[in-house]
């Protein structure tokens, strides 16, 4: 059953919040510095308060960087999740299950009106899994890439503006807790070689709306340690650049990008952001600690709001209720907004199948319904 979700009118999402879940972590995976999976926590990082005056673009030219051509679907994810279901001896109860990514392209949508998305979905033994649709972000990266090429600026490459948001996260937090991190580490900060390939990813149940969700997704640093028990919150903390706020015009482009730091760190539980403001060079100038839970009061409060918290929380509920209406057969399905359009479209691509959306690894081990 294919059809169209329309955004437009978002009044009609406007008013207090559908309930949602407090995101709890069950299960975390890690790439190292190759970018292997490991089903561990290996690649955490601490966050220790970066030096002011910085220099972000510093060790460009040794830069790690994560090769991101090829399309690793859903399979880190489902290989988490397919541990922790062997261990417990029976499947997780997600209706939906992607990577935290796609749920935020989806609660932005009512406020985001240029960028597009595409995603491919299937439902299996009762549960949605949605994938990004790797061709489409492959495309529109190049588009993004000539667009940026065709402008006449100013200033650094976008190669290295990108760059900075990495070196931000190498300046700000250390591989272990501080008290066993050696001086000579910590004194030498600036000159370690930046590499994206290691990430820590949580893996958590949530619940928005009438849907539960199970989420895959990056954090960045905590800021004390993992608390022993499951299922306690923890301090994660989500790092950010920004461009320092010089007057009227920067801090209304700083609301808007709150938006998604708001939506992307509420999805995961990340309670703090800690975003690094930097000048127009590159440099660090200030370092500021937002309370996640806290932004959409900042925003409410502002004259003309951009956005809305709530709204987007219900569209978001209400969107998932009609998908799982829609999704409700097999094969592999399109979950498509195009740029400028006031409307989701989900339709079939596939009659049968689950396409290479789960991996057969994966359907393999699932414990038969
Ligand atoms: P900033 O967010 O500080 O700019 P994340 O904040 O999601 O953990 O991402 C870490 C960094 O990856 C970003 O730091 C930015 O440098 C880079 N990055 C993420 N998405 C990007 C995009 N769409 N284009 C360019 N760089 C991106
Ligand atoms: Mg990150
Ligand atoms: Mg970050």
């Amino acid at each position: 059953m294919s059809g169209k979700f329309p955004i437009q009118p978002i009044g009609r999402f406007a008013g207090a919040s559908q309930p949602v879940k407090r995101p709890k972590e069950f299960a975390c995976f890690s790439y190292d510095d190759n970018h292997e999976f490991h089903l561990d926590d290996s690649s955490i990082r601490y966050y220790y308060t970066p030096r002011l005056g910085a220099d972000l673009s510093k060790g460009y030219e040794s830069f790690q960087k994560l090769d991101d051509s090829k399309d690793g679907h859903l399979d880190a994810l489902l290989k988490t999740i397919m541990a922790y279901e062997s261990e417990q001896g029976k499947n997780i109860d997600a209706e939906i299950i992607t990577w935290r990514g796609m749920m935020t392209k989806i609660l932005g949508a009512p406020f985001e009106n240029f960028d597009g998305f595409e995603m491919n979905a299937t439902l299996y033994q009762g549960s949605i899994f949605i994938e990004e649709n790797h061709a489409y972000k492959v495309a529109s990266k190049e588009a993004q890439h000539q667009q940026q090429q065709n402008r006449s600026r100013r200033g650094p490459p976008p190669e290295v503006m990108s760059y900075w948001g990495y070196k931000f996260e190498t300046l700000s937090t250390l591989p272990s807790i501080w008290a066993e991190t050696s001086r000579d580490y910590i004194e030498a900060r600036e000159d370690h070689i930046v590499n994206n390939k290691a990430q820590y990813c949580s893996v958590v149940r949530t619940g928005i709306g009438s849907s539960i969700l199970c989420l895959g997704g990056e954090v960045d640093a905590i800021w004390d340690s993992k608390p022993v028990e499951h299922g306690k919150p923890i301090n994660w903390v989500e790092l950010k650049t920004s461009l320092e706020i010089r007057g009227a015009k920067d801090m209304e482009i700083f609301h808007r990008k709150l938006m998604k730091f708001w939506i992307q760190s509420f999805l995961l539980g990340v309670p703090k952001i800690v975003v690094g403001f930097r000048d127009r060079d590159g440099f660090l100038v200030k370092v500021d600690e937002i309370e996640t839970q806290r932004i959409p009061q900042t925003i409410n409060a502002t004259p003309n709001p951009s956005w809305n918290a709530d709204l987007c929380v219900n569209f978001a509920g209400t969107f998932l209720e009609w998908l799982k209406q829609t999704i409700n057969d097999e094969g592999v399905w399109r979950i498509r907004r195009l740029p400028q359009t006031p409307e989701i479209e989900v339709f079939k691509v596939e009659e049968t199948g689950h396409g290479d959306i789960l991996s057969e690894e994966f359907k393999n081990s699932r414990i038969k319904l």
